[in-house]
């Protein structure tokens, strides 16, 4: 019998209720959550099992665009890597991953997982991976994705959870963006919470694309949680995938580890400045098919910019809006502003905030700027969208003097809907969870390269 996920000191307590059942609800395969790879037309498949088990990955193409192909279920095996979440008591899970390739654009899939005690519900993903979205500016395929930051399980992301799991099946959004601060952590008691955590969005992950990167609250033994739970793409300068960028579409999207620049995280390669000259490299090869992708957006967990009003509030958030972000803004501005991106998204402000267009702290005018519209911006539009459901709750009050930059603020757990409709067109809007209804939206037009 497989004893192990318990610590040897509980283990008399616990032996008599180790009947039957309780093995098989060991052996389920469980916190099933999907993503998109570092290579074409594939999707990853992660789940865990509280049981050494061998699993076998069930899947089929299903709802084809051409009815002659062959429908039988196939399986593959899945790897799995043995992971003590515990902290203070061992609590062994067996992480197993599995990779379907060569996927079709006009194919949905279906799969289920199978271990020889248990079988997981079925699941179905859609094959467009992105590159699919490849013929540029087709407003008849949109990339949709919901953005946020800093969602935990209880009551605050429980909350919007209900809605994003709601939006995320009926209004085929492509990926999910989870801007870092996930679960409140996820090696909070001996890693049950982030075990819930990935539970409560299997409805979303396991049929969506659940795409990452880390904020604070993931730095526990150098991200020991996130770097096994999550499994983002990889690329030749970060192996582990903590940064990385997707084209999808008339969109490049860029994905920042603002952690690796503080003191508490061990970056492993030889020096912090990896990512900032991979992120050059990158947004470099981005402009040099500007005129196929001409949208650029990158997002980290710690922001560049936020309002925040230094005389009434604590020491810690004066901070975050003080010097963190000109730690960031020296770091990074001027190469967002260089290399032309049109949009920045950060969380750990538990808050939603949006910018203008703004350079060295001042707003920059475009061609024209409307209240909910720019046409043409000059400088990069910044926003903050960290209200997803921290367990903290609220704690970044709005300013009471907000700069000038700031166009709209909202404390209301919620999240952010991105569509890039196409070559010229980028609409965003923020879903408030409290109000049930969005409260802000933004176009960006952009008829021209500026930048
Ligand atoms: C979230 O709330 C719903 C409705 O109140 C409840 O049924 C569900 O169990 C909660 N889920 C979590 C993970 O707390
Ligand atoms: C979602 O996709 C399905 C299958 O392609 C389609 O039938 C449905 O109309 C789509 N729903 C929306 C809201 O676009
Ligand atoms: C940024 O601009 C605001 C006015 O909007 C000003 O109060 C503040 O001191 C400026 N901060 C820096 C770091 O220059
Ligand atoms: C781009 O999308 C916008 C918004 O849906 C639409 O108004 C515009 O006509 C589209 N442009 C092209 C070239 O399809
Ligand atoms: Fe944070």
């Amino acid at each position: 019998m497989e004893i192990n996920f318990l610590s040897k000191m509980f283990l008399p307590f616990i032996l008599p209720f180790l009947v039957a059942g309780a093995q098989a609800s060991l052996a389920n395969p469980e916190q099933i959550h999907i993503s998109w790879t570092e290579n074409e037309h594939e999707m990853k498949i992660t789940w865990s099992v509280f049981l050494e088990t061998e699993c076998k990955l069930w899947y089929r193409p299903t709802l084809c665009s051409d009815t002659s192909t062959d429908f039988a279920f196939k399986h593959i095996k899945s790897q799995h890597t043995k992971f003590d979440e515990g902290t203070w008591v061992n609590r062994f899970v067996f992480i197993h991953t599995a990779v379907l390739t060569n996927l079709r654009d006009d194919c949905f899939y279906e799969y289920y997982i199978e271990n020889h005690i248990s079988t997981s519900d079925t699941y179905i993903f859609s094959g467009q991976t992105p590159q699919s979205f490849d013929n540029y500016g087709n407003s008849n395929n949109p990339v949709k994705v919901i953005i946020f930051g800093d969602l935990g399980t209880g009551p605050h992301g429980n909350l919007t959870y209900q809605y994003l799991q709601a939006d995320a099946v009926s209004r085929n959004f492509s990926a999910v963006f989870h801007m870092g601060d996930i679960a409140y952590n996820l090696e909070s008691n001996d890693g049950e919470v982030g075990d819930e955590f990935l539970n409560m969005i299997q409805s979303t992950a396991a049929i969506i694309p659940y795409m990452t990167l880390p904020g604070n609250h993931e730095n526990d033994q150098n991200m020991l949680h996130y770097r096994m739970r999550f499994n983002m793409p990889k690329n030749n300068i970060d192996p582990d995938g903590l940064f990385y960028s997707l084209n999808i579409g008339p969109a490049h999207f860029v994905f920042l580890n603002t952690e690796i620049y503080f003191d508490y995280y061990n970056y492993p390669y030889d020096e912090e400045d990896y990512q900032r000259l991979w992120l050059i490299n990158d947004l470099t090869d981005a402009n040099a098919h500007r005129n196929e992708r001409p949208w650029i957006i990158v997002m980290t967990h710690h922001p560049l910019y936020c309002s925040y009003d230094f005389f009434r509030h604590s020491v810690e958030r004066n901070i975050v809006c003080g010097a963190d972000t000109w730690f960031f803004r020296d770091k990074f501005e001027d190469i967002f502003y260089e290399q032309g991106v049109d949009m920045f998204l950060a969380g750990h402000l538990h808050t939603y905030e949006r910018m203008g267009p703004i350079y060295k702290n001042n707003t920059v005018k475009s061609e024209r700027d409307d209240l909910n519209l720019h046409l043409n911006p000059q400088a990069t539009v910044y926003m903050i969208d960290g209200n997803g459901g921290s367990v903290i709750g609220h704690n970044a009050e709005l300013s009471t003097t907000p700069h000038l930059w700031n166009l709209y603020s909202s404390n209301d757990f919620g999240y952010g809907r991105m569509t890039v409709f196409n070559k010229t067109h980028l609409f965003f809007e923020q879903f408030s969870a409290a109000q049930e209804k969005v409260t802000d939206t933004l176009w960006l037009i952009k008829t021209r390269n500026r930048f």
